[in-house]
């Protein structure tokens, strides 16, 4: 058999690790996927196990690459990409983990962000970072770990420990300690990264009363991050891809021009578009982001972050039970009589455009006939409009018109829910052919530094549509449920 290059993703995300081996052409050749145990400590408290997010990396990968070379496929570089925000403080000397990490919808910091803001200083931090203060963010999750861990403060001032978003935790474990980098697209999440000057800003991290020994040196997303312990993956690769999981989607999905639009649907739901060398400042309570920094050159990006999605139905499969498998939603939600019911999933707060941390979920409209179809296709819809609201606020941020939406993430095999998506955001809706675009974006950042690539233009001959969805209702009948949608959250919102 004849042996080819190939690529290995990480790809950490917030309930399973998974490890993707790509051919140089796109193909996916071996995949591996591990989930991890969830830590709820207290109502709002969400954290893992950083030993978790590392073994289940390693088994995957090892897994991956040993499937791969059983096909003649030998990976020669390593991209990784990652749940963000996520917030994870180690001891440089030990390598362990001062504290479980802190996962990016853990709401434990509400308060602390309510003073910041009340104290007048969210208008500096969003000129800055792009960013609003919430506790989605990492900066007070570090700053709650250093005050709520004995000692760690007083060594974090002496320079004995570190802080890593997950990409930095797994990078420093890969490379036995010996790289303690992150990317730029990842340090856009922390609120302590200036994205117009790409550092690390002083007076933020004064702010938030934050060390600046603590934090990792920020590099190009496509750049050598250090290479890997050939005793933990089996084999000595270099790192030479990072990009935080939205970030790395909009790579696979090659939305390289200005106004391009991706959506990604896992947990949650990420909406990113394009704005080319521009960081655009939002009226509408989007994020401002990094989109990917290539040879030093950042591309911006408008995002709308909604917590949750996909989170949603595995909420009616794993505590209602009233369904046994996600994939069963697509069959249900077509069967559902659900005319004026509304679901508001705001199960952790409410992310973008509204930004309500202590909103709690809430069902309207209930009748006699409700019953598990109509659960589902409530579920589905608000997926569906909570991508209307970000599609609208990105519109109004940018003026730019949209037409077409590029979805990706493990809910777009769901046919019901893409032409729901298109008839309620009135787009013409897009999935590719490969929808493990998250995992590809990280696979070509790597390739790209690697030499396996030339351009990002290069890389954006290989997108392939697999099928369209065209809107197929008309204006008023999406006005008029968008409406309804809108009176369901205004009573949930409780500021
Ligand atoms: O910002 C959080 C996001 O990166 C998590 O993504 O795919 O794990 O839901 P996911």
């Amino acid at each position: 058999m004849a042996e080819r290059d190939g690529i290995i993703a990480i790809d950490q995300g917030t309930t399973s690790s998974r490890a993707i081996v790509f051919e140089l052409q796109g193909k996916i050749m071996a995949t591996a996927q591990q989930e991890f145990p969830q830590h709820y400590p207290h109502s709002g408290w969400v954290e893992h196990d950083p030993q978790d997010l590392l073994d289940s990396t390693i088994n995957t990968c090892r897994r991956a690459i040993r499937a791969a070379k059983a096909a003649g496929v030998h990976p020669s570089t390593i991209g990784i990409t990652n749940q963000r925000e996520t917030t994870v403080v180690w001891d440089r000397q030990t390598g362990e983990p001062v504290h479980n990490a802190v996962v990016w919808q853990d709401r434990r910091t509400a308060e602390r962000c309510a003073a910041l803001k009340a104290a007048g200083h969210e208008a500096l931090i969003a000129e800055r970072t792009g960013l609003l203060l919430d506790p989605y963010f990492s900066a007070t999750k570090i700053a709650w770990i250093l005050d709520n861990t004995h000692g760690a403060r007083e060594r974090a001032n002496k320079g004995e420990l570190a802080f890593g978003t997950v990409d930095t935790w797994l990078l420093w474990k890969l490379t036995g300690g010996r790289s303690h980098a992150t990317d730029a697209t990842n340090a856009s999440r922390t609120l302590l990264f200036d994205i117009h000057r790409q550092c690390w800003d002083e007076e933020l991290l004064g702010l938030f009363d934050i060390p600046l020994a603590l934090m990792p040196e920020v590099r190009d997303s496509a750049s050598a991050f250090g290479t890997t312990d050939a005793d933990i993956l089996g084999v000595a690769l270099p790192v030479e891809g990072i990009a935080g999981d939205q970030h790395a989607a909009m790579v696979g999905q090659c939305c390289f021009r200005p106004g391009m639009i991706k959506s990604t649907y896992g947990t949650g739901c990420f909406a990113l578009m394009n704005t080319g060398a521009e960081a655009v400042p939002s009226r509408n309570r989007l994020l401002t982001t990094t989109a990917y920094r290539i040879n030093g050159e950042p591309t911006y990006a408008l995002e709308g972050a909604i917590f949750i999605a996909g989170a949603a139905i595995q909420w009616l499969r794993d505590e209602l039970g009233i369904i046994a498998h996600a994939s069963q939603s697509e069959g249900l939600a077509n069967d559902a009589e659900a005319e004026g019911l509304y679901m508001v999933p705001a199960f952790t707060g409410l992310g973008a455009p509204w930004w309500d941390p202590n909103a709690r979920g809430a069902i309207f409209g209930l009748t006699r006939n409700t019953g598990v179809p109509e659960f589902v296709h409530a579920a589905l819809d608000s997926v569906c409009l909570q991508t209307g609201d970000l599609l609208e606020a990105m519109a109004g941020d940018s003026g730019a018109q949209q037409e077409t939406l590029r979805v990706d993430g493990g809910m777009v095999a769901n046919n019901w829910l893409l032409q729901r998506l298109a008839d309620l955001t009135g787009l013409a809706v897009e999935r590719p052919e490969i929808i493990e675009t998250t995992a590809l974006g990280a696979a070509c950042l790597a390739g790209l530094q690697h030499g396996h690539y030339e351009s990002l233009e290069d890389l954006g001959s290989q997108w392939a549509l697999n099928r369209r969805f065209e809107p197929a209702i008309s204006r008023s009948a999406r006005e008029h449920i968008v409406e309804g949608w809108h009176d369901a959250v205004r009573r949930t919102l409780t500021t």
